[in-house]
């Protein structure tokens, strides 16, 4: 039996500082800019009713694997992957999973930061009174003026990523415990006092229905495929982000409650996002399918209507622009924990390289919003392809790939060991097991296998 291993980039002080920050690294963008906004493009109810199965059967098991993997592995993805390989007598080619994580985390970091900047402009847009008694029209007509903007973009996207390297750098367990218990039930509250304002809009029932009455009519591949995309997505699997948040655990913590904790605002607060949003959608004769504009051309309509929007619509974008914060700083120790195990990196070069190299490349998604907007590849501009590359595509195949590590490769010793189980019968354990070694891996697989039409191809020759 291998020595139990300690961190050397230090451990929570404690389980709910933990459920913290992997709080803040789930609740983010994921849940107000980008559920609101997929949903809105993939036709509501049934589309949520598939992201909800999807965050039960697929996105809790592997929640629960990847803390897991963190918390035995106590390293950055790369080393606790090569490690773990090694203690169950695995080919080192398992390092490579932590490789994928890091460069998902990359690419998901730069769009991140562009939209993350967009929040952090409309803190400066609500405050001055711009929306005040603005039309439907001239709320979106503002949007679209400041998208195809590059200089203001790019400037809110480099105040982002610094804010974010800033803090990497520091360390993510000093700062970030504080402002995530504090801000985020605030976010939460907010949240709530939307949807309570939406209750008056006259449409809050239209919402319920285009949110949870399903049209299955509506669904396709594709749609499955971004369900299952957005609830990696959401929950911040597959990429190494709760892996290396894992490995700060303290030994002696439940993951199996810690991941239905976290598992579950996420959720609440993704579903809460819609509740507050399409009632304004549908009350001012607006489309669900806004695209990436969904949350910003909404919301700032309600703000400018209702007493005290100055000063709500403001703190509500200054808590959003700190739930992408807590998120931005996941994805991005993943790679500094490597740099400073693998190159002595002190963590503040490790922070500031990481950071611009996903600070460059979302300069890239950022033209092509504006003046690159021509140049596409399969229909999608640079900004569309990576996020649909990493969310739909990298991040269930890194899931994939931690399920079937924690499934098949790991000894029955080694899990139970970790998720404090003794009897080797439990049901919950048991359950677990099925799901990681089986539904998570064949769902993964077989939404894959749809949306590329082999299983089409298959029906027809067998
Ligand atoms: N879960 C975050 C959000 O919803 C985004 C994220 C994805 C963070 C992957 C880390 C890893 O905003």
């Amino acid at each position: 039996m291998e020595i139990p291993r300690t961190s050397i980039h230090g451990e929570w002080s404690s389980r709910l500082a933990f459920i913290l920050a992997a709080t803040g690294s789930a609740v983010g963008l994921g849940n107000i800019w980008r559920f609101p906004y997929i949903t809105g493009e993939n036709g509501g109810g049934a589309f949520v009713i598939v992201y909800l199965v999807c965050v039960l059967a697929i996105g809790v098991p592997i929640m629960m694997a990847e803390i897991m993997l963190g918390r035995r592995g106590r390293q950055s993805p790369m080393n606790t992957m090569a490690s773990l390989a090694h203690d169950e007598g695995r080919s080192k080619l398992w390092k490579g999973l932590g490789w994928w994580g890091v460069l998902g985390g990359f690419m998901i970091l730069s769009f991140y930061s562009v939209v993350a900047g967009w929040t952090l402009a409309y803190v400066f847009r609500m405050g001055s009174g711009m929306f005040t008694n603005a039309t439907a029209d001239g709320v979106g007509s503002i949007f679209g003026q400041f998208v195809s903007d590059p200089e203001r973009l790019l400037a809110w996207h480099t105040i982002f990523m610094v804010m974010t390297i800033i803090v990497v750098s520091r360390g993510v367990k000093s700062g970030l415990e504080k402002a995530v218990r504090y801000l985020m039930p605030m976010l939460f509250i907010m949240l709530i006092g939307m949807v309570f304002y939406a209750m008056n809009t006259g449409y809050f029932g239209n919402a319920i229905s285009y949110l949870f009455e399903p049209d299955f009519s509506k669904l396709s591949a594709e749609v499955i495929l971004t369900a299952m995309g957005q609830a990696f997505f959401s929950l911040s699997l597959g990429m190494g982000a709760i892996m290396i948040y894992g490995s700060y655990l303290p030994k002696q913590t439940s993951i199996g409650r810690t991941t239905f904790i976290v598992a579950g605002m996420d959720t609440l607060v993704a579903i809460l996002s819609g509740l507050a949003i399409f009632p304004i959608v549908f009350a001012y004769g607006l489309q669900p399918e806004q695209s990436v504009g969904l949350v910003f051309k909404t919301l700032p309509i309600a703000f400018g209507q209702m007493p005290g929007g100055l000063l709500f619509g403001t703190l509500f974008f200054v808590l959003l622009s700190f739930a992408a914060w807590t998120s931005a700083i996941s994805l991005l120790e993943p790679a500094v924990t490597w740099l400073v195990e693998n190159h002595g990196m002190n963590r503040v070069m490790a922070s500031a390289w990481s950071g611009l190299a996903a600070w460059l490349l979302g300069v890239v998604a950022l033209l092509s919003l504006n003046i690159w907007s021509d140049h596409t590849l399969f229909g999608k501009n640079a900004f569309d392809l990576m996020e649909f590359a990493t969310t739909n595509i990298m991040l269930p195949l890194g899931g994939l790939m931690i399920a079937l590590f924690a499934g098949w490769m790991m000894r029955h010793e080694s899990t139970m060991d970790e998720l404090h189980i003794q009897d080797r019968l439990h049901l919950g354990y048991r359950l677990w097991q099925f799901l990681v070694r089986f539904i998570a891996p064949l769902a993964v697989l077989f939404i894959f296998l749809n949306v590329t039409g082999v299983l089409d191809w298959l029906a027809n020759i067998l």
